[in-house]
């Protein structure tokens, strides 16, 4: 049953994103990592350019962050902060590999004039981990954020905080496992979730997209919505129809070089949310 796009409709958004110009896969932090593989830095930077070009066309503002020599991952800004009403709370890495980047997104933050930029005491791997949607942000841990964190998020966001335990290792972040589609509709994998969580979600989201696993290993859920269009790998095929279904506009972007690392499209984009009405 087709429902039609009438009634969705795409808000121009603002991200950050971060060239993968030291772009490679040094060290393996996760299962999908393996250095003795080769890796084309090129092709990487070329693929990333696109999605930054695509979300300009689709009318969205990009900044980009400098990236860092010997910071490999950089490229995955989602990582970097949680941005809600313009406050800004710094990522801590659980992994020693990545923990320098969480100074230069708080760098980037404090030069660009945000006022209230936290520096987080707990692990938390931000938006790879927390995903905002409406007044509530759901919040990840099992692998990388420390379920600490999450109280620190409520505080420092002024935000409601759902946590949701993930326990497959090949989606150690949750948006590996879940993206937000709008205010109030998700899409998830329902094997990367604890049985708890699972009854957590279908309560707050009885009319969720339920992906199924083929969609889910190839990062179709490491996806970026603006209301209406939804970017994401474009090799998870059955989704985007489910997606079209849903009168979403899906947008496959290929991306398959960074997937070395175990990142995709929303790994790549960290979306900076702005004050409203204020
Ligand atoms: N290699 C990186 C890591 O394991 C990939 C991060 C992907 N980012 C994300 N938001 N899921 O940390």
């Amino acid at each position: 049953m087709s429902q039609s796009t009438a009634g969705r409709e795409a808000t121009p958004r603002h991200y950050l994103m971060c060239r993968p110009t030291y772009f490679d896969v040094t060290y393996a932090i996760n299962p999908w990592m393996d250095p003795g593989k080769p890796v084309d830095t090129d092709l990487a930077v070329e693929q990333w350019d696109a999605l930054r070009r695509l979300y300009l066309e689709h009318g969205h503002t990009v900044d980009v962050i400098d990236p860092v020599e010997g910071l490999p991952d950089m490229v995955f800004a989602a990582n970097g902060a949680t941005v809600v009403d313009d406050r800004v709370l710094v990522a801590r890495f659980r992994h020693a590999e990545r923990a320098a980047e969480a100074a230069a997104y708080h760098e980037w933050f404090i030069s660009r004039g945000y006022p209230r930029v936290h520096t987080a005491e707990y692990v938390n791997e931000a938006e790879g981990d927390y995903m905002v949607l409406g007044d509530r942000i759901l919040a990840g841990t099992g692998f990388r954020t420390d379920p600490r964190a999450h109280a620190e998020l409520a505080r420092a966001l002024g935000r409601e905080v759902v946590t949701l335990t993930l326990v497959d290792p090949r989606f150690y972040h949750l948006d590996t496992a879940l993206a937000v589609l709008s205010d109030t509709e998700v899409m998830y994998y329902p094997g990367a979730f604890s049985a708890r969580s699972l009854d957590v979600l279908r309560a707050l989201y009885p009319d969720a997209v339920l992906v199924g696993e083929e969609d889910a290993e190839v990062f179709g859920l490491n996806a970026v919505s603006d209301g209406l269009r939804v970017f994401l790998p474009d090799t998870a095929t059955r989704l985007a129809g489910q997606l079209r279904d849903r009168g979403f506009r899906p947008v496959g972007v290929d991306l398959s070089e960074l997937l070395k690392a175990g990142g995709s499209v929303k790994c790549c984009t960290l979306e900076i949310r702005h004050r409203t009405g204020a």
